[in-house]
């Protein structure tokens, strides 16, 4: 796997990867998703509804992501991105910080981010207090439309022409911890393919369709991730 000269290497990481720092996953057994309804909590129709729910239901993953701690996964990415001679660029679906607290630098959050807030009615974009009040001002226009600066299902998730830019140029990709359900990120892997990238999945059990990706490692990613950096480094 590593080569002699630097590559670029592009990881898309999802909810799995901060799994063992206690942040709960969408769809797996006991998962997010099958305790809240997802169309009421995680689209601009739900939030048009009822947007006090929806704003709970982000107060406490907030909260949740608030006091969670980096896990070894985390912080193995952001060694990598400092010691890797080419570069690494960590794309997450994740709305939690546990990435940019561990280190890493040259990160895009294409699903948003709990600590932003937005204003539904001009855009105005700020930080998000601890717990946000669906009554609440927006401090740019004064409009009682505040909302978590999260993308939603039916939303276009943010920074897709750097992340296609950036699979384009890869020589490597990597999904670490996703269900790749969730389109267009389950689909980073076919573009990364198509450019002539090498695929590897790191998962607590292999997803998805067979032959996807041209090599899998099983395992939980605080045990998995370290050990693959540590190989990756090794050849540098
Ligand atoms: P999912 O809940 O769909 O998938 C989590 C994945 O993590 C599964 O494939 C698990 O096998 C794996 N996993 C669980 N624990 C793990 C561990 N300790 N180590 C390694 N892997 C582990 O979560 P995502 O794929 O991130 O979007 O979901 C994608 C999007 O769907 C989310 O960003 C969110 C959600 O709806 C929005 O809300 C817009």
């Amino acid at each position: 796997m590593p080569g002699l000269k630097p590559e670029r290497i592009v990881i898309l990481t999802g909810a799995g990867i901060s799994a063992e720092s206690g942040l709960g996953t969408f769809r797996d057994k006991d998962g997010l998703w099958t305790r809240y309804d997802l169309t009421e909590v995680a689209t601009p129709e739900g939030f048009a509804r009822n947007p006090a729910l929806v704003h709970d239901f982000y107060n406490a993953r907030r909260a949740n992501a608030l006091d969670a701690r980096p896990n070894a996964a985390h912080s193995a990415l952001a060694r990598l991105e400092a010691d890797w001679p080419g570069e690494v660029l960590v794309v997450t679906q994740n709305v939690d910080d546990l990435h940019e607290r561990a280190g890493s630098r040259n990160l895009l959050h294409m699903h948003g981010a709990l600590s932003g807030a937005l204003c539904a009615a001009c855009d105005h974009r700020w930080p998000a207090p601890r717990e946000m009040d669906a009554d609440a001002p927006c401090p740019g226009c004064g409009a009682p439309r505040i909302r978590p600066d999260i993308v939603w299902f039916g939303e276009i998730p943010y920074h897709m022409d750097a992340i296609a830019e950036a699979l384009f140029q890869a020589d490597l990709f990597v999904s670490i911890g996703t269900s790749g359900e969730v389109y267009p990120a389950a689909g980073l892997v076919q573009e990364a393919r198509a450019a002539g990238a090498e695929t590897l999945e790191i998962n607590l059990e292999p997803s998805r369709v067979p032959g996807i990706f041209d090599r899998v490692i099983a395992g939980p990613a605080s045990a998995a991730v370290p050990d693959w950096v540590d190989d990756i480094l090794t050849g540098c």
